[in-house]
């Protein structure tokens, strides 16, 4: 059966290198896991997430597909559900970037002690960048994808050391090295989404919006000079 994945999972899964054992942490529907073992990127896949429904829809997807001697299904939170050392390259993939961050500091040995993190926050990635940098990891790659109009950041990262700096933290340190096909539309819809916000804002005048709206002054005016440079 062939699995075809949104962009965004398929560019979470050229980040995972063949031959390792795998968790997804978060799994939902169990498609990254399934997509994995089908196209033999991954001889073994353990498939976790803390809710029992989105659980059964991705043991649905493994029985239906015989995959139950691949992929091992675990409920609980975050990184408790392995043992140290038992998953090669840990997944965790569309949730926040708070999120993230908790869920990896909650475990941070057993973190550590995989090869590879593949993180692909919905928002907040400057700071799961930052956690990063902080907490004895180094961003080895970095992609884009695109999924109807929305734009998403994949982190690959291994133990080892990095500094950021705030434009690194913010736009990638490797998009920014290396730049990427989408990287330009990236920060056009990125500063298109501040402007929106800050004319949204334009009648509040408390001490808060007018900070804000100062800040999001700021971000679109590095955006702009970023995006003159490309
Ligand atoms: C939006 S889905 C993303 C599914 C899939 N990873 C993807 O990228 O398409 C987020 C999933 O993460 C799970 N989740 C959130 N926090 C979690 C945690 N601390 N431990 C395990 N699973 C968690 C949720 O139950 C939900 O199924």
């Amino acid at each position: 059966m062939r699995i075809k994945l949104s962009n965004r999972l398929q560019a979470v899964a050229r980040q995972i290198p063949a031959g390792l054992t795998v968790a997804d942490i978060g799994t939902d529907h169990g498609y990254l896991p399934v997509y994995l073992v089908v196209n033999d990127i991954a001889p073994r896949v353990i498939a976790a997430d803390r809710g029992k429904r989105p659980l059964d829809s991705a043991q649905q997807l493994v029985s239906l597909l015989s995959l139950e001697s691949q992929i091992d299904i675990r409920l609980g939170d975050g990184l408790s559900v392995l043992k140290t050392a038992e998953a090669e390259v840990i997944c965790l993939a569309g949730m926040g970037g708070m999120a993230i961050k908790e869920i990896i500091a909650a475990n941070l040995p057993l973190a550590k002690a995989a090869k590879r993190l593949v993180l692909q926050p919905q928002r907040n990635v400057s700071a799961v960048r930052r956690f990063l940098a902080a907490n004895g990891f180094k961003i080895v790659a970095e992609d884009l994808a695109e999924d109807d109009g929305f734009y998403y950041e994949i982190i690959a990262a291994e133990p080892g050391m990095m500094t950021l700096t705030d434009d690194e933290a913010d736009f990638g340190p490797l998009l920014l090295a290396e730049g990427h096909a989408l990287f330009r539309d990236f920060l056009i819809l990125k500063e298109a989404d501040m402007t929106q916000l800050l004319v949204s804002m334009a009648e509040s005048n408390s001490p808060d919006s007018l900070r804000r709206k100062q800040q999001l002054e700021d971000e679109i005016s590095r955006i702009g000079k970023l995006i003159g440079t490309l």
